[in-house]
């Protein structure tokens, strides 16, 4: 089995968009190897925007022109120790209007395999066109088995990520049908509304996530991006981002950084590089974190940890400061006597009966509990 933890890695999309080329993957790579790796890092994906036109004469699926080499781009990613993610889409065309792999499946994962392709992202799009009008559970699975056989014809892992937008609850069935991941909502928005709305959203699929099998509630909004030519700050603040981050690997999500490489700020390498937060993203024991306490202004997100540890995410979701308590006899807590600042990575006293922390508007106190 492959992918038992989360992928930690980069995708092009949340940065260039359609504009993704040879040259800003490898930056991408290049830049992971020299400032992430050393942490985890290890994809570097292509998403939409690689593919040719149209297929060769004997149905081959080829790069377009910002993608001269294909094979020496993957050979490249690596010789510097990393992986190669690739996209398409199960239908005629994916969501950019580039081509999919419709009855082209085996040939792709043979070509993709040819190419050493690690990663798969396979996003339903345009099959809309080519299933029914509502399709029932066994019309969605549908597209995500032929291609599944596909993959398992060649000889290489790719890890499998299913991108449908969360349709007939996909973290109910995504990992019977051999699913690494899969896309829980849809598209993510550097604005707190879309990563917030989207994040704290992840109840109901998270007791599906296991070793393998992920829930994927998108790509990372940090640092600049854009999807496109013109890149931003991403407008989340600094405590958005803590946020964001910390949510993410309390959900045990694949953290696939959005943004431009060649343009990472002291800051985000910082969010990006803290090993204590991305040890709870990739804890082995794979569960998400489940939501302990909702009021209007905060939230208390509990994940258990290999090591018997809990990690705890105080969550402040209103505009203002806020003092949070919580108490230590509740939530499973008792008998829990460390507890741990994961961002500071320091130890806390505190009060036997309850630790009360101060959290920023939209921040976040992410600690570990332990005995
Ligand atoms: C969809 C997906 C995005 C991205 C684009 C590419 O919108 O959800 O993540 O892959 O397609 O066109």
């Amino acid at each position: 089995m492959i992918g038992l933890t989360p992928a930690l890695g980069w995708n092009s999309w949340n940065a260039f968009g359609l504009t993704v080329n040879d040259q800003k993957v490898r930056v991408a790579a290049k830049t992971m190897t020299d400032k992430l790796s050393a942490h985890g890092w290890t994809y570097v994906n292509m998403d939409d925007g690689w593919e040719a036109e149209f297929r060769t004469a004997a149905g081959e699926i080829t790069p377009n022109k910002k993608f001269p080499d294909m094979k020496g781009l993957t050979d490249y990613v690596h010789s510097l120790g990393l992986k190669v993610g690739i996209y398409s889409s199960p239908g005629p065309q994916t969501c950019g209007g580039y081509l999919g792999s419709w009855q082209h499946e085996e040939q792709d994962a043979k070509t993709y395999g040819t190419w050493g392709i690690d990663y798969l992202k396979y996003d339903w799009c345009s099959y809309s066109q080519v299933t029914t009008s509502n399709p029932n559970l066994d019309d969605m699975k549908r597209p995500y088995q032929v291609m599944r056989v596909a993959l398992d014809k060649i000889s290489r892992d790719i890890m499998f990520s299913f991108c449908q937008y969360g349709m007939g609850d996909v973290w109910k069935w995504g990992a019977e049908i051999g699913g690494n991941s899969w896309r829980s909502t849809g598209d993510i928005e550097d604005t707190w509304s879309s990563m917030a709305g989207i994040g704290f959203k992840q109840t109901e699929d998270g007791p599906y996530a296991q070793p393998g099998h992920f829930n994927d509630p998108d790509m990372l909004v940090v640092g600049k991006v854009g999807w496109g030519d013109n890149q931003h700050n991403t407008r989340l603040s600094p405590d958005e981002q803590y946020t964001h981050i910390s949510l993410w690997s309390l959900l045990s999500a694949p953290l696939l950084i959005g943004c431009d490489m060649g343009k990472l700020d002291k800051f985000t390498i910082n969010l990006l590089t803290n090993d204590e937060v991305l040890a709870i993203d990739q804890d082995a024991l794979g569960k998400s974190a489940q939501q302990l306490v909702k009021t209007d202004d905060y939230q208390l997100w509990f994940k258990d940890l290999e090591d018997g540890g809990k990690a705890v995410g105080i969550f402040n979701t209103s505009d203002k400061y806020q003092t949070i308590a919580i108490n230590r006899n509740e939530n499973g807590l008792a008998g829990y006597t460390k507890i741990r600042d994961v961002w500071q990575q320091k130890y806390i006293i505190a009060d036997k009966n309850n630790y009360t922390a101060k959290v920023a508007p939209h921040g976040v106190v992410l600690v570990k509990f332990s005995k």
